[in-house]
């Protein structure tokens, strides 16, 4: 296994086992997945929409919201493909978690933005490394869309970053090292089950 590096300095690494346990229901897994694609392309438009004062930032959120569209429908249709059915959202602890925590408005949705992409793009890498063992899911388009929306997370997560440091400057330097620490809190307290987080 090569070392991987996050697009954020993410304080918790997750041991290499977790991919297992994530790919035990790939079904599972995949239905997680596409409500959280979902629910990344409606807070993508949401910030879009709250940083008009900034026609650059908020296009560039728009678009952030259409690759996310773009993932939701393309793990919807890895369901389809799969014959499995979308089952209800379960809702995300991490991301609530997160929330729970969250008190600076504007500044800190663009860095757990940020944070939510880089630890997604973590475990996508870890599920891309595992992929291969698996009997359902180790297939070359399968690993080859795992890649991409890795790479496309980790831009993400550098997107969001960018926002935030342009429009709060060194206050969004010193929130994102207290961030960096309250994630990985969470993210390792988190029970490890079919879904990326
Ligand atoms: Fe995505
Ligand atoms: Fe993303």
């Amino acid at each position: 296994m090569t070392d991987f590096v996050p697009p954020l300095p993410l304080r918790y690494t997750t041991p290499a086992g977790w991919a297992a346990v994530a790919l035990a229901e790939p079904a599972a897994l995949l239905s997680d997945h596409a409500h959280c694609e979902k629910k990344a392309a409606l807070n993508a438009l949401n910030l879009s929409l709250a940083l008009t004062d900034s026609p650059r930032a908020s296009v560039l959120l728009a678009r952030l919201a259409e690759d996310e569209l773009n993932h939701f429908r393309r793990v919807l249709e890895a369901l389809q493909a799969f014959g499995w059915p979308l089952r209800p959202d379960g809702g995300n602890a991490y991301a609530q978690g997160l929330h729970k925590l969250a008190a600076k408005g504007l500044l800190d949705r663009l860095l757990m933005g940020a944070l939510i992409e880089a630890r997604s793009c973590e475990r996508l890498w870890l599920l891309e490394q595992a992929g291969t063992a698996h009997p359902e899911l180790g297939t070359a388009p399968w690993l080859a869309f795992l890649l991409e929306l890795e790479r496309c997370e980790a831009g993400h997560a550098v997107g969001y970053r960018s926002l935030a440091l342009e429009r709060f400057g060194p206050e969004a330097e010193a929130r994102l090292d207290w961030w960096l620490d309250r994630e990985a809190e969470v993210i390792a307290a988190l029970p490890w089950t079919s879904a990326v987080h």
